[in-house]
């Protein structure tokens, strides 16, 4: 029998997830970072800053950035640090990484195409591992995180960001009509692909709470798992250690 998957509300063959993902990003690879500020009124930009204010950067730093787009996270890394990183911005699709080349093409990082759930690099190379708004769109979490650790060095860090349910009463039925009714619409009126932000809007729902993630990274086996809500739970970091 097909194994399947959730691709936002829609029940898909796991196979077929990584291509829609991919058609996803190819259509808002252009607005994507404008976009990203108009639909959370430049909040990400304040999250962004707090994982890397927990990440805590320091010279010399051996750093992938998993699902890493346009390079945000890696350019704001490098900032800290005054380019003293040696930072891979891994993506699985070339349309995002060709537009954080485009739009930064000074920024000191390696820019290489890899799946979250197969990266190209041998055991135990890196420092720290982020992955920001990327997870949720991985077919298969637990070998993206079971890769994770793979991959860091025994004290490595990992940090990611993701948008998490929101049980609020009130905020959620105000962030269930935002996200539902406002973000399609304003993603449709701007990037002329409204079925991008409603698939977007979906994937957050999909997405399991701070509690839930933090046994999935416990059962990927690591340690020191640790959570900090931002925006009343709209979003979290999530901290964890290779021991
Ligand atoms: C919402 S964007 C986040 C980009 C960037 N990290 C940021 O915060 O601005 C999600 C990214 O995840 C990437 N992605 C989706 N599935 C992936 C996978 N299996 N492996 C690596 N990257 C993936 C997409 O191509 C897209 O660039």
């Amino acid at each position: 029998m097909t194994s399947t998957t959730h691709f936002g509300f829609r029940t898909v063959p796991e196979g077929d997830k990584k291509r829609l993902v991919g058609e996803v990003f190819d259509a808002v690879a252009s607005r994507y970072d404008l976009m990203n500020d108009i639909l959370s009124g430049g909040l990400q930009r304040l999250w962004k800053a707090a994982m890397v204010d927990w990440l805590r950067p320091r010279a010399g730093l051996r750093l992938i950035d998993v699902a890493g787009g346009t390079g945000d996270i890696a350019r704001r890394v490098q900032e800290r640090v005054q380019g003293q990183a040696d930072i891979t911005v891994c993506d699985i699709n070339v349309s995002m990484l060709s537009e954080g080349r485009r739009r930064a093409p000074g920024l000191d990082v390696r820019w290489l195409a890899g799946d979250a759930a197969n990266l190209p690099f041998h055991d135990g190379v890196f420092d720290a591992y982020t992955i920001a708004f990327g997870i949720r769109n991985v077919t298969r979490i637990e070998a993206a995180l079971s890769e994770a650790r793979r991959v860091l060095k025994p004290g490595g860090r990992f940090l990611c960001l993701e948008f998490s349910p929101v049980d609020t009463p009130l905020l959620d039925s105000l962030y269930d009509l935002y996200s539902f009714r406002v973000m399609p619409l304003i993603g449709g009126l701007i990037t002329g692909n409204r079925e991008a932000y409603q698939y977007l809007a979906e994937s957050i729902r999909q997405f399991p709470d701070q509690n839930k993630f933090a046994g999935m990274l416990r059962d990927a086996g690591f340690s020191q798992v640790n959570f900090r809500n931002q925006a009343a739970g709209i979003a979290a970091i999530h901290s964890a250690w290779r021991i």
